[in-house]
């Protein structure tokens, strides 16, 4: 996947960074030593957890140089480091591993849960956040415009579109066993849109990348305007002209 833009992730910033308040809301730890946040962009969420857990070492963690850079820029004294978390290895004495919005981009990232919690000491605690919307309209039509368009035989716009998550019965098998506590849960949240064309912004982001970053600018254009066609199809204005953007996340705090 290309480079994420952190300056687009960060146009809806107040709305991206209520999940990762509400999943650390349920984290039950008050004086970790040592917290990682997986998958940490540009710094938002490592931000939650330095104000949280005032006396610990906050760590952030993210494979893209761009993202590091904005979360180095905004937390200058704090520890970021590059690293792919599908194949990191949390050191020895570290009590939380955090991940908002990030894990749903590893390929078999629930084998990479499971690996990551069998790495926690007993106590330690792995808190993650993913969308859970690969069925809600705005997603649906990525994959249509991906399969509509003279791009629709390009290898990595065939790959771009993501699986749906397993249910949160799967998890629960997969993890309780190393646990001696699991919370699992979704809330659905419904982001104030200015308009229809700033659900695209949105997604422009975060989804609509991997379909995005194997087309020329042209292409990109037209790839762009199909998908707005259809959301602007799809969600219509309320009384004073915004939009709602229905959005389910599945939640999981899981403790050694
Ligand atoms: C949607 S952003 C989430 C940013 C932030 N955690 C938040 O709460 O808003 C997802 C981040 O995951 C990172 N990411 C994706 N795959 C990764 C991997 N395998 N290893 C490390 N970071 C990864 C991306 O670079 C991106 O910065």
């Amino acid at each position: 996947m290309e480079d994420w833009s952190a300056r687009q992730y960060l146009k809806f910033e107040d709305e991206r960074t209520r999940p990762p308040r509400d999943l650390l809301a349920q984290v039950p730890l008050q004086n970790p030593k040592l917290v990682v946040d997986l998958g940490c962009g540009p710094g938002n969420s490592t931000e939650l957890l330095i104000e949280r857990y005032q006396g610990s070492e906050v760590v952030g963690l993210d494979s893209s140089p761009d993202m590091l850079k904005k979360a180095r820029d905004r937390l200058p004294t704090h520890k970021f480091v590059e690293a792919d978390m599908s194949v990191w290895t949390p050191q020895p004495g570290t009590d939380l591993l955090f991940s908002n919005a990030a894990m749903q981009w590893i390929p078999d990232h629930t084998a990479v849960m499971w690996r990551l919690l069998e790495a926690l000491p007993k106590g330690g605690v792995l808190a993650v956040q993913m969308p859970d919307n690969t069925r809600e309209p705005a997603l649906v039509f990525q994959r249509e415009v991906g399969e509509e368009g003279p791009w629709r035989d390009h290898p990595e716009i065939k790959a771009a579109a993501r699986d749906d998550l397993p249910p949160p019965e799967f998890y629960y098998d997969l993890l309780k066993s190393a646990c001696s506590r699991i919370d699992i849960w979704h809330s659905v949240y419904n982001h104030v849109m200015a308009s229809p064309e700033a659900i695209t912004e949105w997604f422009k982001g975060s989804s609509l990348q991997p379909f995005l970053s194997p087309l020329d600018a042209a292409a990109r254009e037209k790839f762009l305007a199909a998908y707005t066609r259809k959301i602007v199809g799809a969600y219509k204005p309320r009384f004073d002209g915004k939009v709602l953007l229905r959005f389910p996340r599945l939640f999981i705090v899981a403790v050694r």
